[in-house]
């Protein structure tokens, strides 16, 4: 047997004996939430395997497989972390439509479909790679890269999600990156004082007070030294066009540094300025158009 199979049994069985939820320092709403989601999964037991109704939060409520490396997070994390609200689970039981990006085997989604009712027809999944799970649900599936062509949808979505998938999804631009130039950091360092006022003058709404040929130099040394944003920025532009006007595009995981929030937000807003950039109070990256 292999390192990585083994690894991965160990991982399960530790977090198959985890059972508590911990609901400390989480707002009320979100306490309310999840402990609905987690009375969800003891109805739900045809639906969610031992793994994935894990409630212990200190395991990130993560599980893995022995076909993949992915770690994958139950509904309880992507709530802890905001990337899913009881005001958005409320517009999707009325209509709204979800697609999710880099969706693997789907737990928040069927948690949103078996546990709240949310309808199937209103979900979409998509993924570089069909998990074996999304056999065992009716939504709609697409198959390709966030960073390739999109497909066409037909009609506009209200949320667009990317749950703990944008981090990993850039990894292998990082590594390539990382390998060629023996160098490995997520910031640029290079005119540090100058890229930081413009960072700073991005997050406090005074960019206008910042000299057009500072604001180029960010942007360009940013392009240079971190030349994985470009796809994140055609990323986001392809969510943007796929997003209906009111819809938010709500991300969370690996999050970027601010560094690179800042430049996709300037970007972002160039073309589109009625474009929101948010960073939300605990984690996720909420884009709203
Ligand atoms: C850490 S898993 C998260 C899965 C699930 N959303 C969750 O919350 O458990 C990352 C997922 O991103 C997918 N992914 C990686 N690169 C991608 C890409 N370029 N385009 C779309 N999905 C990608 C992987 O196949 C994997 O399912």
């Amino acid at each position: 047997m292999s390192d990585k199979p083994e690894l991965s049994l160990q991982l399960k069985c530790n977090w198959r004996d985890k059972k508590a939820l911990n609901l400390s320092g989480l707002d009320k709403k979100r306490q309310a939430l999840m402990k609905e989601a987690a009375g969800h999964f003891s109805r739900l037991k045809h639906i969610f395997g031992p793994d994935e109704r894990s409630l212990d939060r200190s395991t990130c409520f993560a599980h893995t497989d022995s076909s993949t490396s992915y770690m994958y997070f139950n509904a309880l994390h992507h709530i802890e972390f905001s990337l899913i609200t009881r005001e958005i689970i409320d517009d999707l039981q009325n209509g709204a439509r979800l697609l999710s990006v880099g969706s693997g085997p789907a737990d928040l989604e069927r948690m949103l479909h078996f546990g709240f009712g949310v309808p199937a027809e209103n979900i979409e999944v998509a993924d570089l790679e069909l998990h074996p799970a999304l056999s065992r649900t009716d939504f709609k599936v697409h198959q390709f890269s966030m960073f390739s062509e999109w497909p066409q949808f037909g009609r506009p979505f209200k949320y667009i999600l990317f749950p703990e998938s944008l981090g990993v999804a850039i990894s292998p631009f990082k590594a390539e990156f990382f390998n060629k130039h023996r160098y490995c950091s997520v910031i640029t360092h290079r005119f540090h004082n100058d890229l930081e006022c413009v960072e700073k003058a991005f997050f406090s709404g005074t960019l206008k007070d910042v000299r057009q040929e500072d604001i180029r130099q960010m942007l360009q040394v940013i392009e240079m030294d971190l030349p994985w944003m470009p796809h994140v920025l055609n990323m986001l532009k392809s969510a943007l066009a796929n997003l209906e006007s009111g819809g938010q595009i709500r991300l969370n995981g690996h999050l970027l540094p601010t560094q690179s929030i800042a430049y996709l937000g300037i970007m972002l807003l160039e073309h589109n300025p009625q474009v929101g950039i948010e960073l939300g109070d605990v984690n996720p990256l909420i884009i709203s158009k």
